[in-house]
């Protein structure tokens, strides 16, 4: 019973951390010295969150994904000096879904978060306790948090030297804050959560073999059925849910998650053993864009556009005092997210809202694959693409939206939205 509400305590933390054997490397942690603890909540539950900050320069707690109000969401107008602590409550209105949590302070977002700074979110509701899916954590339901990073000769993650204007993108990966990491997994389904918790990498996930596995959730939600897929990719700060079915291979197997170059992101080890093997449900959720969301007129304009340090959002670089739209609590609108291309040719731009889950209307007046009609909170935007959402806020209060190369929302690619 709730009455009390969940209390949990986040701390942001300096420490060292053991990332190369028998060497120390100096890290940001959330109640320890690298990435965070996983934060369990129920659809209904009311949270307190006491949020230190332990660190020697500001920081925010924002949480990725959750709508919540503007108060609790932890945006760069929330910051924490040095010492001070900020208790912050909400009640968890959204369904089961694999949100995460990091800073946000003004202009330091993504040294913050490379050097540590970022954790996981579950929410758990009647229908994904229903479904029977995978869900025996660390078995056959397992978080996986890429992140890439450059380490100096000293083995430190020196953010200063290997920072890159578009994107700090480092040859060393790191799953769950761990170096070459192998999976041992059972003869069953296994259901992986998969954050792309990099500044700037894009990973297209595919299994070494070409066998097929199926995507069950989105950033904010379940899809209504498993799409089939033989890869997935995933930009900066978005999830999906994936099962792979192992009780399809043996110990013989030499399977491995691979990226789109190849290269082996996650080695799996087989053991002899059956697990459990649950049915995937055809049925998971009832997600719906409705005629009248998708015939709404469009109402905001987003262009994004630029490189390096030179971009901006509809002409302007982020300014914390000026807010670019106004929306009202609990109305739906449409906005048109549109990528500029410049002389170049531009770039994929992962664009995202605080405080809402959204809708895909529309990519270039198409419908949006498969795996993208269920609830997001960030999606990516090749160059002269046009998207369109349906995005609605629960609450009220100022929200950021954003580039989520966390460089270039560092370097202003940024905006904001009033909701009253
Ligand atoms: Cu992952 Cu502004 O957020
Ligand atoms: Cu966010
Ligand atoms: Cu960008």
């Amino acid at each position: 019973d709730n009455e009390e509400g969940i209390v949990y305590t986040v701390k942001a933390q300096k420490g060292q951390t053991e990332i190369f054997n028998g060497i120390e490397t100096n890290t940001y942690g959330y109640n320890g010295s690298f990435l965070g603890p996983m934060l369990h909540f129920e659809k209904g539950d009311k949270v307190k969150i006491r949020t230190i900050n332990e660190l020697d320069e500001e920081t925010t707690f924002h949480w990725h994904g959750l709508e919540v109000s503007g108060e609790a969401d932890g945006g760069p107008h929330d910051a924490l000096q040095p010492g001070e602590e900020k208790v912050i409550e909400f009640e968890v209105t959204q369904e089961a879904s694999t949100l995460w949590f990091h800073p946000h302070p003004h202009g330091k977002t993504a040294e913050q978060v490379y050097n540590g700074l970022a954790g996981l979110i579950y929410i758990e509701d009647d229908n994904s306790k229903s479904l029977g899916l995978p869900n025996d954590y660390g078995k056959n339901d397992i978080p996986l948090i890429f992140q890439d990073r450059i380490f100096d000769d000293k083995h430190e993650l020196n953010y200063n030297a290997a920072m890159n204007d578009d994107g700090t993108v480092g040859e060393t990966l790191l799953i769950n804050g761990t170096l070459n990491p192998k999976l041992t997994v059972n003869q069953e389904k296994v259901r992986l959560r998969l954050l792309n918790g990099s500044n700037a990498r894009n990973y297209t996930f595919k299994l070494n073999t070409g066998d097929s596995f199926v995507q069950i959730a989105t950033d904010g939600g379940f899809l209504n059925a498993p799409v089939t897929l033989n890869e997935v990719t995933l930009t900066p700060s978005e999830r999906a849910e994936i099962i792979i079915d192992f009780s399809q291979f043996n110990a013989e197997n030499d399977l491995a998650l691979i990226n789109e170059d190849g290269y082996v992101l996650l080695p799996f080890e087989i053991s002899d053993q059956n697990g459990v093997n649950s049915e995937i449900p055809g049925e998971l959720n009832d997600f719906t864009l409705t005629e009248e969301e998708k015939n709404l007129p469009v109402t905001k304009k987003v262009e994004l556009f630029g490189m390096m340090d030179m971009v901006e959002i509809n002409g302007k670089k982020f300014d914390p005092e000026r807010i670019d739209f106004t929306q009202q609590q609990g109305v739906t609108e449409v906005w048109e997210i549109y990528n500029k291309p410049d002389m170049m040719g531009g770039m994929i731009h992962p664009f995202h809202v605080h405080g809402a889950q959204f809708k895909i209307i529309s990519r270039d007046g198409e419908a949006p694959p498969q795996n993208e009609r269920g609830w997001k909170d960030s999606f990516s935007i090749k160059p002269d693409e046009t998207v369109k959402i349906a995005i609605q806020f629960k609450h009220k209060g100022v929200y950021m939206f954003h580039c989520h190369i966390l460089e270039h929302e560092d370097n202003g690619m940024m905006g904001q939205v009033k909701v009253e």
